[in-house]
C-alpha cells in the first residue's frame, strides 16, 4: 500500500512542472491560430490582435481577461479544432493614463468568427466597462457568425448589441473596422459613437458583393460596396477613414482624449496658459464682402479654438456642415459648423443627420456646444422633400433642442428661415448668442423676398426691374444686419470677429457649472 501511495505522489507534476504548463498555455495563447495565418494577416497589410492593442494601450498596462477560454462546439470538426482565447483577445488597459476595456478580433482563429463562447469574452467587458464607467473599444476584424455553430452564435452577437444599445450615452463606445465586417455583425459598430475605418483592408456590408449580385444584379467589388472611401463618404456609416491601421488607432487614442469616462463626468481639462490678450487678428478677414463669396469655415475654426486642437469628425461626408472636437483654454467642446465653401452651406438631408448625431454624443457626455452659423436655409427640390428634409431636418432641430450642455452661437454670416431656428438659437434653449456685424438674420433673401411681398407693386410699376432692387435694397438694410435681433434680445452681443475667443473662453467659462434638465419622461421621440 505504502509502495502504491508513493508511486502515485511521484506521477503527480511538480510545482515547477504546473507552472511550465501555464507558461506554455500562455505561449500558445499568444500565437492565435498560429505562425502561418499571422504571416498571412502581416502579407494583407494588417495587424494581429495583440499588436493593435499594444498600439493602442499604455505600454504594460494591458491586463487580459479569458486568455484561455475555448469554444464548445463540437460539430463539423471543431472538436478536433480548438485555440486558447477563441478568437477575440479581451481585457482593460489604459489610455494615456485612463482606464479603458478594450476587444480585439482575432483573424487567425477561424477568421475571427464569433462563437457562442468568442461574444461570451466580449460580453463579460461590457458589462465590466458599464459597471465601472470607462469607455469600451471594439477592434472589429471577423468573418462575422461562427458558421458551424448556427443560432448559439447569433445569440451571442444579441447578446452583445442589447449591450451597446444600454451602454449608449452611458460610456463612450468606439468601433474600429479594420478587417471584415459582414452579416449582423455591423450592427455592433453601427450602435456604438464612433466607427473608425482602414482604407483598403476594412469593410461593412450587410450583404457581401456575390449576394448583391444575386438579388439586384449589381456587379460590385468589397471595396466599392463597403469599403473606407464609401462608408466616409457616401453612406456616413464610418465616422474616420484611415490610411492605415496605426493611424487609425491614433485617431481613437486623441477621440478619447475630448471625451469624459462616462456620462457622470466631465471630459478631462488639458492644462492651459493665457496669453492675457486672446484677440485673433486673422478672423477680421475671413468674411468676404460680397454676401454670396464662399469661404471655408474651418478658417474661423482654426483660430478660434486651442493649438490644433481641432479633431473633424465625419469630414468626408456631408460637408456642406462641419462637426468636430476642440478644445477652448483647455476644455473639451463640440463644435457645429455650417460649411459656405459647400452647396453655400445649405441644411439638406445628410447635414441634418450628421449635425444631428453629433449633437447628441456632445450631449450625452457633457460636452458643451459651440455653434457657427452661416446658413442660407434648407435646399429646396423633390429629392429632399421626397425622401424626408423635413423628418430628417426635425432630427437636428429635436437634438439642439433637448441638450442641456452649455450650448453657445456666433452668427458669422446668414442666418435665414428655418435653419436659423434650427441652428441653436436661443429660442430653442441656447445660452449665449453671439453675431458678426457681417451677420444677416431674415426670413428670407432679400430678393426673394421682395418678389413675394411687393408682387403686385413691382409688376405694376413703370419699371419693374428698378422697383424690384429698390425692394431688394429697402429689405436689405432692413434685416440683412445683427441689429433687428440684438434688438429683440435674440443675440446677446454683437462683437468683433477678433474679439471671438476672447467672448467665448468667457461664455464657455461662465457657462461651467450649468444644470439644465428636460421634462421627466421615458424618452423623448426623436423623428427617427
Ligand atoms: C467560421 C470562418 C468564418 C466564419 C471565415 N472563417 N469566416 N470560420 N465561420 N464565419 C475561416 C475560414 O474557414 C478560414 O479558416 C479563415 O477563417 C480565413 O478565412 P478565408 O476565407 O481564408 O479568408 P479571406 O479570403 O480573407 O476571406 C475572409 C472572409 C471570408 C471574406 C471573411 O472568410 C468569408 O466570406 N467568410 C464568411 C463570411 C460570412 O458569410 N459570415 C457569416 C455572415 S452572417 P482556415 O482554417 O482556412 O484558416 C452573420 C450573421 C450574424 O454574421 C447575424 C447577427 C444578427
Amino acid at each position: 500500500m505504502a509502495e502504491q501511495l508513493d508511486k502515485r505522489v511521484y506521477t503527480l507534476p511538480t510545482n515547477a512542472e504546473k507552472n511550465q504548463l501555464l507558461a506554455e498555455k500562455n505561449k500558445e495563447a499568444l500565437l492565435g491560430g498560429g505562425e502561418k495565418r499571422i504571416e498571412s494577416q502581416h502579407a494583407k497589410g494588417k495587424l494581429t490582435a495583440r499588436e493593435r492593442i499594444d498600439l493602442l494601450l499604455d505600454d504594460g498596462s494591458f491586463e487580459e481577461i479569458g486568455k484561455f477560454v475555448m469554444h464548445r462546439c463540437k460539430d463539423f470538426g471543431l472538436d478536433q479544432e480548438y485555440y486558447l482565447g477563441d478568437g477575440v483577445v479581451t481585457g482593460y488597459g489604459t489610455v494615456n493614463g485612463r482606464l479603458v476595456y478594450v476587444f480585439s478580433q482575432d483573424f487567425t482563429v477561424f477568421g475571427g468568427s464569433l462563437s457562442e463562447t468568442h461574444a461570451e469574452k466580449i460580453v463579460k467587458i461590457m458589462d465590466l466597462a458599464m459597471k465601472n464607467g470607462a469607455p469600451i473599444i471594439g477592434l472589429n476584424d471577423s468573418g462575422g457568425a461562427r458558421i458551424q455553430e448556427g443560432v448559439v452564435s447569433l445569440g451571442g452577437y444579441a447578446d452583445i448589441f442589447y449591450r451597446n444599445t444600454l451602454a449608449s450615452g452611458v460610456i463612450p463606445q468606439v468601433s474600429a473596422v479594420m478587417g471584415p465586417c459582414a452579416g449582423g455583425a455591423v450592427y455592433s459598430p453601427a450602435i456604438t459613437d464612433f466607427i473608425l475605418m482602414v482604407e483598403n483592408t476594412s469593410y461593412m456590408f450587410v450583404t457581401g458583393p456575390n449576394v448583391v449580385k444575386t438579388v439586384t444584379q449589381e456587379e460590385v467589388t468589397a471595396e466599392e460596396l463597403g469599403g473606407a472611401s464609401t462608408h466616409s463618404t457616401k453612406s456616413g456609416v464610418t465616422h474616420f477613414a484611415c490610411p492605415n491601421e496605426v493611424e487609425c488607432i491614433n485617431n481613437i487614442k486623441q477621440l478619447l482624449s475630448y471625451m469624459p469616462q462616462n456620462c457622470e463626468e466631465n471630459a478631462p481639462v488639458e492644462p492651459y496658459q493665457s496669453t492675457g490678450d486672446e484677440k485673433v487678428k486673422e478672423l477680421h478677414n475671413i468674411v468676404p464682402d460680397n454676401p454670396n463669396q464662399p469661404y471655408d469655415m474651418r478658417d474661423v475654426i482654426g483660430p478660434i479654438v486651442d493649438g490644433n486642437s481641432f479633431m473633424e469628425v465625419h469630414k468626408n461626408y456631408a460637408d456642406n456642415i462641419v462637426v468636430g472636437f476642440a478644445r477652448l483654454a483647455g476644455r473639451s467642446i463640440g463644435i457645429v459648423g455650417n460649411q459656405p465653401s459647400s452647396l453655400a452651406g445649405v441644411l439638406d438631408i445628410d447635414a441634418s443627420k450628421k449635425g444631428a448625431r453629433f449633437v447628441r454624443f456632445c450631449d450625452s457626455f457633457n460636452i458643451p456646444l459651440l455653434v457657427l452659423e452661416d446658413v442660407p436655409g434648407f435646399l429646396p427640390g423633390t429629392d429632399q422633400e421626397w425622401n424626408a428634409i423635413i423628418t430628417n431636418g426635425a432630427k437636428l432641430l429635436y437634438a439642439f433642442s433637448e441638450a442641456t450642455v452649455p450650448r453657445v452661437t456666433v452668427i458669422t454670416r446668414k442666418a435665414y428661415g428655418g435653419a436659423y431656428d434650427v441652428m441653436n438659437s436661443k429660442h430653442i434653449g441656447a445660452d449665449i448668442n453671439y453675431a458678426w456685424p457681417t451677420a444677416e438674420i431674415a426670413v428670407m433673401g432679400a430678393k426673394g423676398a421682395a418678389e413675394i411681398i411687393f408682387k403686385r407693386e413691382i409688376s405694376q410699376a413703370d419699371n419693374p426691374e428698378a422697383k424690384l432692387q429698390e425692394k431688394v435694397d429697402d429689405y436689405t438694410n432692413k434685416f440683412a444686419n445683427p441689429y433687428r435681433a440684438a434688438h429683440r434680445g435674440y443675440i446677446d452681443e454683437v462683437i468683433l470677429p477678433e474679439n471671438t475667443r476672447k467672448k467665448l473662453i468667457k461664455a464657455f467659462k461662465m457657462l461651467e457649472n450649468k444644470v439644465d434638465s428636460l421634462p421627466r419622461k421615458k424618452h423623448g421621440n426623436i423623428p427617427l
